[in-house]
């Protein structure tokens, strides 16, 4: 490492373009001699940067409800630990992309209002990949969209060296093949994946289940409530005290304190639940081929599937609920509750999603509000099952989970 006074710097430095592209020069503090050191050695060779500060670059994909929070608490991280320096180069939506080609940060004061009033269209990904993958210091790519192209574009990524944090699901409840292509270019490249937030939002879940299975602990079985939607529907419609509305009635309420999706269908046909299934199975050693081969219950009525709208199909739901109410009955005639759940039994390798009933006392029976549960069935917790409960949506604990899997990395390659 060259060493220089602080007087040399600003020589330096109004012979070096790119860096005056990138900090105004009345902005630099040439009284500290790590910083000139920095950036004199970044003006000769961009290794030599790297060694000198300690900085890893962020990407960002999809600055929606979770998206926002995640910025929110990333500026909050890079402002709490100052090292390794967080840089965020990219940040983009489906339609609007802010980065600099110079890889001079992107400012996350008010990154939002910036990203909104952007004039740059996003790249399409191989490109952008190609521009993380060049940036002069290692780069962690946040993946805040639900969207398959992304998904299928992670081991490009990951061979190229970039690290991924996301809550998307869609990488890992996809094709096995994607699965394993993903964390074949993994362990190739040496870069990190972690994905938290894809079953049950912040909640511990896939860290615990990676400690229990890491450890030795042998999972026999995974059971519980995935599905926010479901626990509220199920909650209110099948309390474990009284009566509980009309199915229907239910449906149209949850919908209307935004528990849904705007099109309640994409809740009530058990894919999303199948989706985080499919993530804890292949977690736990079943080579799943995907969330649609095995059995899922859909609660869409038959004759309700081709409805042209989410609101068609609220319209037309009331004429149906009659076989929620004989569900409804039958589990009380036995004493239970009725609760859309899924389980994993690890020993038989059967996955499966959909209504079952459940004593009053037992803990996915008592559920409140919108919250998950998932219970571990091991050898070393026997009978009684390791159990999380909590929230299992919502922007806030969502983008946790991911800034969490975020420190981690941090901790891992910087
Ligand atoms: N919200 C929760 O409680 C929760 C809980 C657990 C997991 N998650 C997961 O977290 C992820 C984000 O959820 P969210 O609620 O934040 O969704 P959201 O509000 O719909 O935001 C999605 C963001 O991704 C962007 N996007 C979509 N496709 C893109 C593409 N191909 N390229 C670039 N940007 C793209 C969208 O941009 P445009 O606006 O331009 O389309 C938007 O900014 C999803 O995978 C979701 O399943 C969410």
């Amino acid at each position: 490492m060259v060493q220089v006074k602080p007087t040399q710097v600003l020589e330096l430095l109004a012979a070096t373009p790119l860096l005056n592209s990138i900090t105004p020069l009345s902005e630099r503090n040439p009284s500290s001699s790590i910083q000139a050191t920095c950036i004199f050695a970044a003006s000769i060779h961009p290794q030599d940067k790297m060694a000198a500060v300690n900085q890893v670059y962020i990407a960002i994909i999809g600055a929606g409800g979770v998206g926002k929070c995640f910025l929110s608490q990333l500026q909050a991280l890079a402002a709490r630990r100052p090292s390794p320096k967080l840089s965020l180069c990219y940040i983009s939506t489906s339609r609007k992309a802010l980065y600099n080609v110079d890889y001079s940060p992107v400012s996350l004061d008010g990154v939002t209002e910036s990203l909104a009033a952007s004039t740059q269209a996003p790249p399409p990904l191989p490109q952008v990949i190609d521009y993380l993958a060049s940036a002069p210091a290692k780069v962690i790519l946040v993946d805040n969209t639900s969207s398959q192209d992304v998904a299928d574009a992670y081991p490009l990524a990951l061979s190229r060296g970039l690290s991924i944090v996301t809550p998307n699901k869609k990488a890992f409840s996809g094709s096995y093949k994607l699965w394993q292509d993903i964390f074949t270019a993994a362990a190739t490249s040496g870069a990190k994946v972690y994905h938290e937030s894809s079953v049950g939002a912040g909640l511990p879940v896939i860290s615990t289940l990676k400690d229990l299975v890491d450890t030795g602990d042998k999972v026999t079985k995974i059971e519980g409530v995935f599905s926010g939607t479901m626990s509220f529907l199920f909650n209110s419609f099948a309390p474990t005290e009284g009566q509980g509305g009309k199915w229907s009635e239910e449906v149209k309420k949850a919908k209307a304190l935004g528990y849904t999706e705007p099109d309640p269908r994409d809740d009530l046909n058990g894919l999303d639940v199948a989706r985080k299934l499919t993530i804890l199975a292949r977690l736990a050693g079943l080579p799943v081929e995907s969330p649609t081969s095995f059995p899922v219950q859909s609660l869409i009525p038959k004759e309700l599937e081709a409805c042209s709208t989410g609101d068609e199909f609220l319209e037309k739901l009331p004429a149906f609920d009659q076989q929620m109410e004989d569900t409804k009955a039958a589990a009380e005639k036995a004493g239970k509750v009725v609760r859309f759940v899924g389980s994993i039994d690890v020993a038989t390798q059967q996955v499966k999603v959909g209504l079952e009933q459940f004593d009053r006392s037992h803990p996915i029976a008592s559920l409140k509000g919108s919250d998950n549960i998932i219970s571990f069935y091991t050898e070393r917790y026997g009978s009684n099952p390791l159990i999380i409960q909590g929230a299992g949506a919502g922007g806030d604990v969502t983008a946790m989970g991911v800034t969490g899997d975020l420190i981690k990395v941090l901790s891992q390659i910087a």
